[in-house]
């Protein structure tokens, strides 16, 4: 049976960590969330996070504008928050309506306040290895991994999906040359050839692609990690919604050397990393001077230099 890399003790770790953090400010901890209706989904990842917020003790200040807002809107309403000293955290929820400038809207995020690093500015700070907020789906990734104390320098890890919210940065921090990192990375995609001889390959698989039962039993051997980030909805013959990710779990998880399950697996860490990169947008990169992998080191082992 491979071991379950449950999202749930990795995500309390950090969750316990912050509350102590935020409940010892003088001044809270502020989060501005910019939602564009018509998406459903997001209504529950809205939800999610203000709750996650009240939970940890920082405020989360959700501005929700209609489904036919304009990019000028939206960008006004960042310069706002951009501007504004009280606000340390900057998250606009996506998907975002077809017609609005995602780049412009994400390359308008002051870099120290983007909670969800999708300026392109904090994106190549990702590339090169310079110390800035990281995005969280990806950290969630790093984050499982080094809590489960699974080596990744010189293994050979394959990430399926190319987007820049999940596979690229999350293929340039496992290239960074810290201890918790410095692998060979290979990135798969739709135009892949030989995607699923590539895939066995993998000490490490993980899986952005965004389809239900992508990842078959042939792909991974008895000693391959899985981690699952694809989160699909499904509904069954009574119409109920549930979701699963892109791993055939079931026929998966008797053969893998470890699996993350979905839900409860990377997505449950990736709301704590969000609070987590709220805490460094306060403290200040700069002045803080602490990596990403600073932190993790000191929740998960307790000191900065382990
Ligand atoms: N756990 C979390 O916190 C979290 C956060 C964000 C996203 N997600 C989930 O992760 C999944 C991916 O999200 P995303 O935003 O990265 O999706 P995305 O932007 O749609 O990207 C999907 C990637 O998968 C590739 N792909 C699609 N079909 C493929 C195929 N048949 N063979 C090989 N590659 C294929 C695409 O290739 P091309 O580039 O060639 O099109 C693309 O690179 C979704 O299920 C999403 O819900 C989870």
């Amino acid at each position: 049976m491979s071991l379950l890399l449950n999202g749930k003790p990795v995500a309390s770790k950090i969750k316990a960590y912050l509350k102590e953090q935020f409940q010892a400010l003088e001044t809270p901890a502020k989060m501005r969330l910019i939602q564009v209706k018509g998406d459903p989904a997001s209504d529950f990842y809205v939800q999610n996070i203000i709750r996650n917020g009240k939970k940890l003790g920082a405020v989360v200040e959700l501005i929700e504008l209609s489904e036919d807002a304009t990019t000028e809107e939206l960008l006004k309403i960042i310069h706002d928050a951009n501007d504004d000293p009280s606000v340390h955290g900057i998250m606009v929820q996506e998907p975002l309506p077809k017609h609005i400038d995602v780049l412009k809207v994400n390359s308008t995020i002051d870099p120290y306040k983007d909670v969800d690093s999708l300026n392109p500015v904090n994106l190549g700070h990702i590339m090169l290895g310079i110390n800035s907020l990281t995005p969280a789906t990806p950290t969630a990734v790093y984050a499982t991994l080094r809590y489960y104390q699974i080596p990744t320098q010189g293994e050979h890890i394959v990430i399926v999906g190319r987007s820049a919210v999940v596979g690229k940065p999350l293929a340039s921090m496992l290239l960074w040359k810290t201890p918790h990192t410095d692998a060979s990375v290979t990135v798969l995609h739709s135009r892949s050839k030989q995607l699923k001889e590539l895939a066995r390959q993998a000490d490490i698989l993980v899986s952005a692609v965004g389809r239900a039962g992508f990842i078959t039993e042939d792909m991974i051997g008895e000693n391959t990690v899985v981690i699952d980030v694809g989160i699909n909805e499904q509904k069954d013959a009574d119409g109920k919604v549930t979701f699963v990710g892109d791993v055939d779990f079931n026929a998966c998880v008797g053969k893998a050397l470890a699996i993350t399950p979905v839900p409860g697996g990377i997505g449950t860490v990736t709301t704590a990393i969000m609070f987590l990169n709220l805490l460094r947008a306060m403290k200040g990169i700069q002045k803080d001077n602490k990596t990403i992998d600073d932190f993790l080191t000191f929740i998960f082992v307790g000191n900065y230099d382990e």
